[in-house]
């Protein structure tokens, strides 16, 4: 069984270049299961119930997001009630949605897992803590896990941690796409962060004057989502009947059509 898991789809031109990338994934790696990070893919921040439609339209199985998922308050009666979208597990517990969820793939159960790191962001219990208990009460034949973190070394650690328990650990929220992705020695494929999905001319999807001007002035400036040079980012992991990994492919590839 193989998964596609795509980064963090920014604004409209992330959810327009990926409608025009999946053709070829699809063609390319004949993904079983896709699993998309949402958390940006309203207007650059946040998720509602039409762009996760969107983003199920493509093809997408199952939605992570992150810290920006209770952005649009008009989305928290969906965030309750989809339970293909999902959000950080170990956030207060009572908030809507969920933590994980388990999808049926041609016979095999996969969970999907969503985790933020407590690193630089705000958390209301460990990550290490909170995956260990889903894991505990998870029925999957195999697991994969997006974890929603800022710093590298909680991310490294994350993989470490569940090395061996799950298929994949795929690292999201930096928006930059790292250089360690590979099978960990007891079959868990790992990448500190996968990157994004949305244009390139950007400081993580901003416009990159917008994002000057914000540091280079230190005063509130307007945010719009960068359109240019859109690329998909993300991994294939090839899943084996004992629920681990057998290989890990980092995807990153420009969207076809250039957008304006
Ligand atoms: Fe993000
Ligand atoms: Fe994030």
């Amino acid at each position: 069984m193989r998964v596609l898991f795509i980064g963090d789809v920014v604004g409209s031109p992330g959810r327009k270049g990926l409608r025009e990338t999946m053709p070829g994934l699809r063609e390319q790696y004949a993904p079983d299961l896709i699993v998309v990070n949402g958390e940006n893919s309203a207007g650059g921040v946040g998720i509602t119930e039409r762009t996760a439609n969107d983003l199920f339209g493509v093809g997408t199985g199952v939605i992570t997001t992150g810290n920006h998922v209770y952005r649009h308050r008009e989305a928290y009666d969906f965030i309750e009630r989809e339970r293909l979208v999902i959000r950080p597990a170990n956030y207060p517990q009572g908030n809507p949605g969920r933590g994980f969820t388990v999808v049926e793939v041609g016979g095999t159960r996969v969970g999907v897992i969503n985790l933020s790191g407590a690193i630089g962001l705000k958390v209301a219990r460990s990550p290490f803590d909170t995956v260990d208990g889903i894991l505990e009460q998870i029925e999957a034949d195999a697991i994969v896990v997006d974890f929603h973190a800022e710093v590298t070394s909680e991310k490294v650690a994350m993989g470490w941690h569940l090395d061996g328990r799950v298929a994949a650990v795929f690292g999201t929220h930096t928006h930059v796409p790292t250089a360690d992705g590979r099978v960990l020695p007891k079959g868990t494929a790992f990448i500190s962060d996968v990157g994004m999905t949305g244009s390139r001319t950007s400081v993580l999807g901003v416009k990159p004057e917008q994002a000057l001007a914000s540091m280079i002035t230190q005063m509130p400036t307007r945010f719009e989502t960068a359109e240019g040079d859109v690329w998909v980012m993300g991994a294939v992991v090839e899943v084996n009947e004992k629920g681990l990994a057998d290989s890990f492919t980092q995807v990153m590839v420009p969207a076809p059509v250039a957008t304006s």
